[in-house]
């Protein structure tokens, strides 16, 4: 039975109860992380846990704990789900806790609520080869803080809930002044002439830990130059390459978007260069 963590202890997730007062259920008046483990190992932990502060800082949600005690307990979490494999993320969800009313004021004194659970996955990236996904392109209809991790998903719900429909790996947004910002659970890359590009930071797309990594392993390593700059779908549609990028799906490479081949319409040499120094950083051979 999959154990969870809910305010202070280990659980069944049968018995993880949490009040209807909660104001993550009442109004998504929280955030969370997703932390992938590989092997049991975790992958740019404190990344991760640095966007949480971040992110609680956005919305004023004070927590007691420190940045460095997150680790025990996701260590421990991990342990208690090892049956369910080796590659698991962790999910931790804080909201503002239970006041005694629906009011739209933040409530004082309130404890917020932490919850974490595991949740299995396969690395996409384990050999060379990869089937590639499909995408579609969708208008970008979400607020703008999507630079926050909220738990208000609707947003991103809706595109991928259109990407499922259409039988496609993920749904890229495209803003109203034209711009590609992200896809519904993921960061775009494109690659064009042998350079990586992807949208700058800003607040209209969650600042992925995946994408700054590929952006760092490329500059370390120097053979691709990387340009991040605002992309249109004229630059979609003249991609050699267009990538997803996640903690749980890692760089996913798109072989077709809205139904056309891109590029070759399989994983193209700059995806196979970069997954393979990804892949290293990632099981620590590198
Ligand atoms: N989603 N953009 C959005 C909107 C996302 O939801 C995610 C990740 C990313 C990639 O971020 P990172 O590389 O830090 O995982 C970008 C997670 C995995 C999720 O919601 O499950």
């Amino acid at each position: 039975m999959a154990q969870v963590y809910l305010n202070g202890e280990f659980l069944p997730v049968e018995n993880a109860k949490i009040s209807v007062l909660d104001r993550g259920f009442l109004f998504g008046d929280g955030v969370y992380e997703v932390v992938p483990f590989f092997d049991g190992r975790p992958l740019r932990q404190k990344e991760h846990i640095d966007r949480l502060y971040r992110s609680l800082e956005s919305i004023n949600l004070k927590i007691e704990q420190k940045p460095e005690e997150w680790d025990g307990l996701f260590q421990t979490l991990y342990a208690l789900n090892k049956d369910d494999g080796d590659n698991q993320s962790i999910y931790l969800q804080i909201t503002r806790g239970a006041g005694k009313e629906r009011s739209h004021n933040y409530p004082d004194g309130v404890k917020p609520t932490v919850f974490a659970m595991t949740m299995p996955f396969t690395p996409g990236i384990r050999v060379q080869q990869h089937p590639g996904g499909k995408a579609i392109t969708v208008a970008d209809q979400r607020w703008q803080r999507c630079d926050i991790k909220s738990i208000s998903l609707l947003g991103n719900l809706i595109p991928h809930h259109r990407a499922q429909e259409a039988g496609v790996t993920e749904a890229i947004q495209i803003d109203e002044s034209g711009r590609v910002t992200e896809g519904a659970s993921s960061n775009v890359f494109v690659i064009r002439d042998g350079r990586i590009i992807t949208p700058p930071l800003s607040e209209r797309i969650l600042g992925g830990v995946t994408r700054a990594l590929v952006l760092q392993l490329a500059a370390n390593d120097s053979r691709y130059v990387c340009e991040e700059r605002e992309l249109s779908a004229d630059d979609l549609q003249q991609a050699d390459e267009i990538w997803i990028t996640s903690s749980s799906r890692e760089i996913v490479p798109i072989i077709e978007l809205d139904g056309v081949a891109v590029g070759g319409g399989e994983p193209g040499p700059v995806w196979q260069y970069m997954a393979g120094l990804y892949r290293s950083y990632r099981d620590g051979t590198s």
